[in-house]
Formats: C-alpha cells, structure tokens, sequence
C-alpha cells in the first residue's frame, strides 16, 4: 500500500514572515490530526527565500519541504539559478521540476526538465516531475501520447535505473488555478497510464511503490473522489495549499477521512 503524498506547491506567494507562519499553523494543525497525520507524508514548497524559514517552522513536524525549481547544474556562473544541493542545505527534501508554469512562461522544454530531475536526484532530493496536457490535445484525444513523450522525454531520457525515489504529478494544464478539474475517471486513465510506463522502464516492483500525484484545481471538495482512485497516491496542491484549513483537511481526506 503506497502512503499518500500531499505536496504544496505555493508558487509566487507569502513573504517570509507569512511563509514561516503558514508552516508553524500546518505544523501545529498536524499535532491535531495526530493519526491521521502519520498516514501521509507532507510537503510544503515555498518560493526559495522562505525555504529556510519554513524548513525551520518545519522541523520537529513531520514535513518535507520542496523547492519549486532547480538548476541542472551542480554551481558555478549561472546568474539566478539555484542548484540542487543548495535547497537541500536549506533544509529542502523535494523538488518540483518541470511545473506547466515554467514550460509555458518560461519556455522550459522536456530536455531541460530531464538535465533538472537528474540534478535534483543526484543532489539527494526527490524530483517531483510535472507532466500534463493541454486543452487542445485532450480534445484532439491525444493525452495519453502526450503523456507517454514528456515521460520519455522529462523522464526516461535521464533515469536508465530505476531512480531511488521519484513522483510524478499529473498536472492536466487547463485544471491548473483554473477551478477545472479533471473528473476522477480521467485522472484515473492518465495514472494508470503513467504507471504501466513507469513498470516497463523500472520495474513493476519499483512501479508500485512509487507515488503519482495529482494536480489541478484539488481542495477539500474534490479530493475525497480523486485520492479514491486506484492509481492516485495524492496531490500537487496550489491554491488550496496557501489556506491552512484547506490543506489540512485535504491531509486528512487523503489520511482515509
Ligand atoms: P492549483 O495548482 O491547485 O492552484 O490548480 C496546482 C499546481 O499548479 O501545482
């Protein structure tokens, strides 16, 4: 039984000061759950300024914290980037790689996602690979081709073993901060997909205990329906992650209710 994973992905949001308080409320939420927090592994993903301060407001809880983006390089003359081992100094266990933002706004292609997973992981954090498909290629009925390229592409390419650790989350890009979600039984056919992909290149045994997560619009009114869903091991939350109640109670749907 593979336990959920419930990641925050908080974007371009909170100060320091905000970030820090956001953190300690989860920490302290989770005191609360108690049980419940132990069936689920959790992680925040502040912007890189407040990874400190929340890695702090952290410790002691059981949380991880994720960076949203890395370097594939190791250091050296990169004016704005931010490598691997400096988020794990910072306290960083996770990192999110190739989010739908980024390749959009930023033109980040499948290649450089994959240089960026290989980095995060020989850094020693755990690379959370977003893969997802556009409006237009779930209308022309061509997700799953989608889904199988960027995974061959952002994935594959890099990781001829199976990696230690790795997640993928599937992000369908027209249900991101758009209140859209997909319904469980397209979020299903996608992870199942994603799955079977990821037994042929590492193993079924590897396969079955790794962890696809879903992102896209999931709060506490959609989660129930989608964590229920065979394939779907937890979730990449936005928006919903930046509101403490929200996100705890998203932990504890995830934790079995
Ligand atoms: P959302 O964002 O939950 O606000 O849709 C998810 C994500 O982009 O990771």
């Amino acid at each position: 039984m593979r336990k959920p994973l419930g990641a925050g992905n908080w974007k371009m949001n909170k100060t320091i000061a905000e970030a820090r308080a956001l953190a300690a409320g989860i920490a302290r939420g989770l005191a609360d759950l108690q049980e419940a927090a132990e069936k689920v592994d959790i992680v925040l993903g502040p912007p890189y300024l407040s990874l400190s301060a929340v890695a702090e407001a952290a410790a002691g809880a059981p949380l991880g914290v994720a960076g949203q983006d890395c370097s594939a390089e190791a250091g050296g003359a990169f004016t704005g980037e931010v490598s691997a081992p400096m988020l794990k100094d910072a306290g960083a266990t996770h990192v999110i790689v190739g989010h739908s933002e980024r390749r959009e706004l930023l033109s980040e292609g499948d290649t450089q996602v994959a240089a960026k997973a290989a980095a995060a992981s020989a850094g020693g954090l755990v690379p959370v690979v977003c893969i997802g498909e556009p409006i237009t290629t779930r209308e022309a009925g061509a997700t799953l081709d989608r889904i199988g390229f960027q995974l061959e592409h952002s994935v594959f390419s890099v990781f001829k073993n199976p990696p230690g650790e790795l997640v993928i989350a599937y992000e369908p890009v027209w249900a991101i901060g758009t209140g859209k979600t997909a319904t469980p039984a397209q979020a299903q056919e996608v992870h199942a997909y994603i799955r079977k992909r990821l037994g042929e290149n590492f193993g079924v045994d590897w396969a079955g205990n790794s962890r696809i997560l879903y992102g896209g619009s999931m709060k506490p009114g959609n989660a129930a329906e989608l964590l229920a869903q065979p394939d779907i091991d937890g979730g990449l939350i936005g928006g919903a992650s930046l509101v403490e109640a929200d996100f705890l109670e998203i932990v504890r749907i995830a934790a079995g209710g």
